[in-house]
C-alpha cells in the first residue's frame, strides 16, 4: 500500500525555542488529519532532541535534514546516524539540492549514507531534481534518471520499503514557481518506471514519490491530483503551521 506523506524541511530556519513552538503547533493541528496522511517534520539537527519531546504520542513523525556519510570518529560538525535513532529519529532527508549545490554532495556520498541510515534504521527521503540549465536544456528526465539509478540501484526491492523520493526541480525551490501539475507528474510517472524496472511493478506502486519546490496550500490539490504525487516535501510554506497542515488536507 502506498503511504501518503507531507514533510516539511525547516532548512536551516527558527531557533530551538521557535523551532518547539512550530513543532507543538503542528502536533495541535494534526489531529485532524486522515489516518491515511504521514506528517513529518525534519527540523534543524540542534532542534531534535526537544522537537522528539513534543512529537511523542502524536501522528507527527521526525526527520533529520542529513546524516554523517561515517558511522562514528574524528569527522568534526558531522552527526551520525545513531545519534539520530537514539533520539527517535525516523526518516532522514538525503540528497537535498541544496546540499549538492552548495556542500559538495555526490551520489557516490548518497549510496554510502543510505546505506548507513537504513542499516540504522532510519527510512531515507532521497531528493532529486534538475536544475534550470538541464531543463532547458531538455534533459530533465535523464538527469532525474540517473539520480535515481546511482544512488537506489544499489539496493534491494526489501531496502525500498523505507525509502521515499522527493522530485524538486531546481528552478522551483524557494522560487515562487512551482512545477505545473502535468510536468511533475510525467517526472513522477519516469521515477516510478525507474523503480520497476529494477524492482518490479509492485516495489515502484508501493513507492511514495513526493513533490517539492514552492508547493503550497494554492496548488497543493492540482499536484496531489496527479496519479503519482503521493505528497510533498515542502520547504518555505512548513514554516507556517497552518499551511502545513492546509498542504496535507489537500488529497
Ligand atoms: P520550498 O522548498 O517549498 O521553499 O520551495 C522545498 C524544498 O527545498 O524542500
Amino acid at each position: 500500500m502506498r503511504k501518503f506523506i507531507v514533510a516539511g524541511n525547516w532548512k536551516m530556519n527558527t531557533t530551538v525555542p521557535e523551532g518547539v513552538e512550530l513543532a507543538k503547533a503542528v502536533v495541535e493541528k494534526s489531529k485532524k488529519l486522515p489516518a491515511n496522511v504521514e506528517l513529518v517534520v525534519a527540523p534543524p539537527f540542534t532542534h531534535l532532541y526537544p522537537v522528539a519531546d513534543v512529537l511523542k504520542g502524536s501522528k507527527v513523525a521526525l526527520s533529520a535534514q542529513n546524516c554523517a556519510d561515517h558511522e562514528k570518529g574524528a569527522y568534526t560538525g558531522e552527526v551520525a546516524v545513531n545519534m539520530l535513532t537514539s533520539l527517535g529519529c525516523q526518516y532522514t532527508i538525503l540528497g537535498h539540492s541544496e546540499r549538492r549545490q552548495y556542500y559538495g554532495e555526490t551520489d557516490e556520498k548518497l549510496v554510502v549514507k543510505t546505506q548507513l541510515a537504513l542499516a540504522a534504521g532510519l527510512k531515507v527521503i532521497l531528493c532529486v531534481g534538475e536544475n534550470l540549465e538541464e531543463r532547458e536544456a531538455g534533459k530533465h528526465f535523464d538527469v532525474v534518471t540517473a539520480q535515481t539509478k546511482n544512488v537506489l540501484y544499489n539496493f534491494t526491492a526489501e531496502d525500498m520499503k523505507n525509502v521515499v523520493i522527493a522530485y524538486e526541480p531546481v528552478w522551483a525551490i524557494g522560487t515562487g514557481k512551482t512545477a505545473t501539475a502535468a510536468q511533475a507528474e510525467e517526472i513522477h510517472a519516469c521515477i516510478r518506471n525507474v523503480i520497476a524496472e529494477k524492482f518490479g511493478a509492485q516495489v515502484a506502486d508501493d513507492m511514495t514519490i513526493l513533490y517539492g519546490g514552492s508547493c503550497k496550500p494554492s496548488n497543493a490539490k492540482e499536484l496531489f491530483a496527479e496519479k503519482d504525487i503521493d505528497g510533498g516535501l515542502i520547504g518555505g510554506a512548513a514554516l507556517k503551521a497552518d499551511d502545513f497542515l492546509a498542504i496535507a488536507l489537500s488529497f
